[in-house]
């Protein structure tokens, strides 16, 4: 059986036109007149099942095309649901609100990784290890060194992060569970670290090591912000307000950094090298990059009065309304609505309120879910519309933002990258492609047009 027949055996499908089950789904191939009965599994269609759909004995099959993937489901996932119409977000079955408003980041992060809560002793076994873990080598320092001191932060973070596989090539052994373990706490606990490190960097400040005394969140902002003090206390206020940011952007089921961790370890590369890979694809302004561009545009509208004139400009097609719209929600984005309850909380300690910016998009909101071109397209706030007020309340610069994103999303990261490892359905990503270039091109004979 050659690879094509035994992947549409696989697929489980039945030839002929019979009448077959309610979930089944009959096609007609008008090309050849004949038709294919496929079963329905989860609502859904194996792709590789219409590949018995052919014009002619040495026809491949019928493929689908998807671009962006906007209908194709590419795996099981048993991790995060999300309802986007219903405006739903859980992760292994609890809600979001719920999470955020009873559990801790680094509890979240168990759930994700280990499928379920974790008892008194788990969690403080895996607090610990992962405290224990936050320091990276001291060659990392000298690495940051070879940048320019206005290089992006989050460019030094994907730089620090796939080098982390220099430092424990034995990660490379996927299939051994101890090295996935170590990989798994090492990567939840140096990401804050190397994170804080781009920022010193960036500022010209000397590097602030680890304090093992004081909780993930805690231990961030002493990274970022101790001066001369011997003891960084950070505002307990705060340190809560940032790991209920970090519990939001934890995991997101299949978005464009997910989908590049797995596509990318698929290859059964090293965690480190898949996990750069989604610290890439978070960087983008669409994905992860959003909530810098958020800000940037909120300082670039300035006030109230041009709001009105802004949102005619993206009507028009001119600007684009960042930190609005979504893939899967098609209704209020869970996260936003939680992020939005903290901006005023951290405003208030930090003796930011009355920031400017928080009226712009306050108005910005209210007049984009008034207008129709907005609601037509079901275009709602998104996670990055709020967090970047937060970020900024906090004294974190801009290009930290997306940064800061990473940090969190390395437990879904990584509980995905295990997940998939664990299906028996994986196999290496390779999309198929629609060709649409020239064909046995004559090379001699286009030299010689060229004088060669
Ligand atoms: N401002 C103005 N119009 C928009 C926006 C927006 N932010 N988002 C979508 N639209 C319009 C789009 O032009 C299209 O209109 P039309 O039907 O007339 O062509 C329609 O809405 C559908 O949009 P789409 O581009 O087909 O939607 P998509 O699912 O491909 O894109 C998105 C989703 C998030 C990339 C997009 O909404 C966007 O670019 N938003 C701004 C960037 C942003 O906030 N990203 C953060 C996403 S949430 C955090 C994360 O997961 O990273």
């Amino acid at each position: 059986m050659s690879e094509e027949q035994v992947e549409v055996a696989e697929a489980g499908s039945s030839n002929g036109a019979g009448g077959g089950t309610a979930n089944t789904v009959t096609i007609t191939d008008n090309r050849t007149g004949e038709s294919v009965e496929l079963p329905i599994e989860d609502g859904t269609l194996r792709a590789t099942a219409l590949r018995q759909l052919k014009d002619g004995p040495d026809d491949f099959g019928l493929m689908t095309y998807d671009p962006a993937y906007l209908n194709t489901a590419s795996c099981r996932s048993a991790i995060t649901y999300i309802d986007g119409s219903a405006g739903v977000l859980e992760h292994r079955g609890y809600s979001i609100e719920q999470l955020c408003e009873h559990s801790s980041y680094l509890e979240v992060a168990y759930l994700l990784v280990h499928g379920e809560l974790p008892t008194n002793d788990q969690l403080a076994t895996w607090t610990h290890e992962i405290t224990m873990h936050t320091f990276v080598h001291e060659n990392l320092k000298e690495f940051l060194e070879g940048f320019r001191y206005d290089a992006h932060p989050m460019g030094m973070l994907l730089a620090t992060v796939s080098a982390l596989s220099t430092f424990y090539p034995d990660s490379k052994n996927i299939d051994d569970p101890e090295e996935r373990r170590m990989a798994a706490i090492r990567l939840i606990a140096k990401m804050p670290t190397l994170a804080a490190f781009a920022y010193r960097h960036s500022q010209g400040m000397p590097y602030v090591y680890p304090d093992n005394d004081l909780d993930y969140a805690g231990n961030f902002l002493g990274m970022m912000f101790k001066m001369t003090e011997l003891k960084y206390e950070p505002d307990p206020r705060l340190a809560k307000a940032l790991d209920t940011l970090f519990i939001l952007h934890a995991d997101h089921e299949q978005n464009c950094s997910t989908a590049a961790v797995r596509a990318v370890g698929s290859s059964q590369v090293d965690p480190y090298s898949a996990a750069a890979a989604g610290v890439a694809a978070l960087y983008g302004p669409l994905h992860g990059g959003a909530n810098e561009a958020v800000l940037r545009m909120l300082a670039r509208i300035g006030s109230v009065d041009n709001v009105p004139s802004f949102l005619d400009g993206v009507k028009d097609g001119k600007e684009k309304l960042m930190g609005f719209g979504h893939r899967v929600y098609k209704n209020y984005d869970p996260r936003a609505r939680i992020i939005k309850k903290h901006v005023d909380e951290v405003l208030e300690v930090t003796g930011g309120a009355g920031n400017p910016l928080l009226d712009v998009a306050t108005e910005l909101e209210k007049r984009a879910l008034d207008d129709e071109y907005f609601t037509s397209r079901k275009l709602y706030p998104n996670v990055d519309f709020y967090s970047g007020l937060i970020y900024e309340a906090l004294g974190i610069p801009r290009a930290m933002f997306t940064v800061i994103f990473a940090i969190p999303r390395t437990s879904g990261w990584i509980a995905q990258w295990l997940e998939m490892l664990d299906d028996p359905e994986t196999k290496i990503a390779r999309p198929r492609q629609i060709y649409t270039g020239h064909r046995q091109r004559d090379l001699q004979a286009d030299l010689a047009v060229l004088g060669r």
